[in-house]
C-alpha cells in the first residue's frame, strides 16, 4: 500500500488487550500524522477489534475506535510485517504471575513478554524504539536491552518503559485525561532521544506539565508503586471496617473523617469485600518477590501484608454471614447480586466474588449469581463449584426462595430495585450482607430485613 510515507512516525503495539487497544486507539484518534498498528496472536480478538463487537466493553471507546479505524489504525495478526515496517514498537502483551518453577505464586511471567523481543529481533532490519507499555518487574529494560542487542545485524534497539495507569471502566477518560504520562529512559544520548520521541507523541493532546520524563528504573518502579499505595488504602479502609464492628464506630464516618485532612483525600476510602481486578494482587506479589530477591525481607512482609490483610476481610465477610445465619448456611439459597470486580465492567478477574462463591460453596449453600455483564465469565471462574451454583439473570427470580442477599458488586441498579417486592419472595428471617455499602441499610431494616453492612452497626430484628 505504500502508506508509509503519508505518515510522519509508524507506531505499532504488539498486544491487543484492555491495555494494547484502547492506548493505541486514542493515540491513533488523536495524532491522524501517524500509522498505528495494533498486533495480536489471537486472531479472534483482531477479527473483533475490526468488528461493531470490540473485544472490551468499555464506555465510549467504540466511538474513538471508529474515528481511526482504516484511517490511521489498523488491526492485524501480521506481526513481523508490522515489526519490519515500525520505529516505535509498543508492547503490551500479559504479564500474570508466575504458575511454575522458581518464584512461582509472586514472580511476573515474563515468557510472552521475552516472546516478543526475539519476534522483535527476527522481523527487525532497521533501529527502533521499543516501549514497555506492559507491567514488569523493575530492571526488565535492562534484561530486555541485552536480548535485543545480542542480535548479529548490527541493529540498536532502544528500551523505553511507559507504564500505563487507565482502570478498566474508566479507559477511554483516563487515557483523554490522564493524571501524568510517565516515560523513563536510559540517560545516556540515544536514550534520552528515544524518550524525546515518545513524549513527542503525547504531547499532542496531554499537556506538557503532566509529561513525566525519569529514569527506566523509576518508571518501572513507580508503576507497583503506584498498584500497591492503592490497594494498601483499600486494605488499610478494610482492616478498619473489622475493628468499627467491634466498637460502634461507622467506617464511612471514619473514612469521610480522614478523607477531609487534605494529606489523606477522599479517593479509594471505600470499605468492601476487597479489591479484584487482574493487577493489584498480582502486581503487589511481584514487588515482594523483588524485594525478597534483594534480601529485603521486612519490606517485602510489610508489602504482602495488603494481599494477607485482603484474603482476610474476603473470608471475614463469609465467615460473618455463617454466624449471623445460626452457624450453618448447609442447604440454604444465598442470592449474589453482583460477580464483576467492579461495577461497568464484566471482567471478573481476581474477583473477591470468586473466593465468596467458593467459599459458600464449601459450606455447601446453594449459592445463585446474578450479574448484568459478568455471568458468561462467572460461569468460566466457577467450573470447580457448579453443582453447588446456579446462574440468572433477573435479580427479583435470584432472591426468590433466598435466605440472604449478599451485595458483591457496586452496581447502580441494586440500589434501584424493590426490596419491599423482594423481602416478600424470601424466606424468613431474611438477610442482606452488603459488600460494598451502597444499599439503603435503614430502608431494608424497616421492611423487615436484618442488615450487615461492612464496618457497621448491623440492623436487625432478631
Ligand atoms: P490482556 O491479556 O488483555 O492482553 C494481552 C494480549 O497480548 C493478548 O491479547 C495476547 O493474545 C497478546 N499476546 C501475548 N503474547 C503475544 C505475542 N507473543 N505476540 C502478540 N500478542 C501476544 O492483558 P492486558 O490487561 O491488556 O494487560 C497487558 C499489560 O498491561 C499487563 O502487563 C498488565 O499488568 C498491564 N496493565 C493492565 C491494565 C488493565 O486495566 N488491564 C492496566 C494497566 C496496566
Ligand atoms: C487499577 C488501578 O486503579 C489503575 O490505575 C491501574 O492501571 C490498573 O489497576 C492496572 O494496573 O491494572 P482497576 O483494577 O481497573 O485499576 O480498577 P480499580 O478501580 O483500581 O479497582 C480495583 C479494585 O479495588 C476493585 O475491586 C474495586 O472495587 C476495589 N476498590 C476500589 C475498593 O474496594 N474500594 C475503593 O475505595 C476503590
Amino acid at each position: 500500500m505504500g502508506g508509509q510515507s503519508r505518515f510522519s512516525k509508524n507506531i505499532i503495539c504488539i498486544g491487543a488487550g484492555y491495555v494494547g487497544g484502547p492506548t493505541m486507539a486514542m493515540i491513533a484518534a488523536k495524532c491522524p500524522q501517524y500509522k498505528v498498528t495494533v498486533v495480536d496472536i489471537n486472531a479472534e480478538r483482531i477479527d473483533a477489534w475490526n468488528s461493531e463487537n470490540l473485544p472490551i466493553f468499555e464506555p465510549g471507546l467504540y466511538e474513538v475506535v471508529k474515528q481511526a479505524r482504516g484511517r490511521n489504525l489498523f488491526f492485524s495478526t501480521e506481526i513481523e510485517k508490522a515489526i519490519k515496517e515500525a520505529q516505535i514498537v509498543f508492547v503490551s502483551v500479559n504479564t500474570p504471575t508466575k504458575t511454575f518453577g522458581e518464584g512461582a505464586g509472586k514472580a511476573a511471567d515474563l515468557q510472552y513478554w521475552e516472546k516478543t523481543a526475539r519476534d522483535i529481533i527476527r522481523a527487525s532490519d532497521t533501529d527502533k524504539i521499543i516501549v514497555e507499555k506492559s507491567t514488569l518487574p523493575v530492571r526488565t529494560a535492562s534484561a530486555m536491552e541485552r536480548i535485543l542487542n545480542a542480535n548479529d545485524k548490527g541493529i540498536h534497539f532502544e528500551v523505553v518503559s511507559n507504564p500505563e495507569f487507565l482502570a478498566e471502566g474508566t479507559a477511554v477518560a483516563d487515557l483523554e485525561n490522564p493524571d501524568r504520562v510517565l516515560i523513563g529512559s536510559q540517560m545516556t544520548e540515544t536514550g534520552l532521544k528515544a524518550c524525546k520521541e515518545i513524549v513527542e507523541i503525547y504531547a499532542n493532546w496531554v499537556p506538557a506539565q503532566k509529561i513525566l520524563t525519569s529514569n527506566v528504573w523509576s518508571s518501572e518502579l513507580s508503576k507497583l508503586v503506584a498498584n500497591a499505595f492503592l490497594a494498601q488504602r483499600i486494605s488499610s479502609i478494610n482492616s478498619i471496617s473489622a475493628l468499627c464492628e467491634y466498637t460502634e464506630a461507622n467506617v464511612s464516618e471514619v473514612a469521610g473523617a480522614i478523607a477531609m485532612d487534605s494529606r489523606i483525600g477522599p479517593k479509594f476510602l471505600n470499605a468492601s469485600i476487597g479489591f479484584g481486578g487482574s493487577c493489584f494482587k498480582k502486581d503487589i506479589l511481584n514487588l515482594v518477590y523483588i524485594c525478597e530477591s534483594y534480601g529485603l525481607h521486612e519490606v517485602a512482609r510489610y508489602w504482602e501484608n495488603v494481599v494477607l490483610m485482603n484474603d482476610y476481610q474476603k473470608r471475614r465477610f463469609v465467615k460473618t454471614m455463617i454466624r449471623t445465619m445460626f452457624n450453618t448456611v448447609a442447604g440454604k439459597r444465598i442470592a449474589l447480586f453482583g460477580f464483576a470486580f467492579k461495577a461497568n465492567t464484566g471482567d471478573t478477574r481476581e474477583s473477591p466474588a470468586i473466593d465468596v462463591t467458593r467459599q459458600l460453596a464449601e459450606e455447601r449453600a446453594k449459592v445463585v449469581i446474578t450479574d448484568p455483564k459478568a455471568l458468561d465469565n462467572a460461569k468460566m471462574d466457577l467450573q470447580s463449584c457448579l453443582e453447588f451454583v446456579e446462574f440468572c439473570e433477573d435479580p427479583y427470580e435470584a432472591a426468590k426462595g433466598a435466605h440472604a442477599i449478599a451485595l458483591m458488586t457496586e452496581w447502580n441498579e441494586y440500589k434501584k430495585l424493590d426490596y419491599q417486592k423482594i423481602y416478600s419472595q424470601m424466606e424468613k428471617p431474611a438477610f442482606v450482607f452488603d459488600g460494598r455499602n451502597i444499599l439503603d441499610h435503614k430502608l431494608l431494616f424497616e421492611i423487615g430485613f436484618n442488615v450487615f453492612p461492612l464496618g457497621r452497626v448491623p440492623l436487625t430484628h432478631l
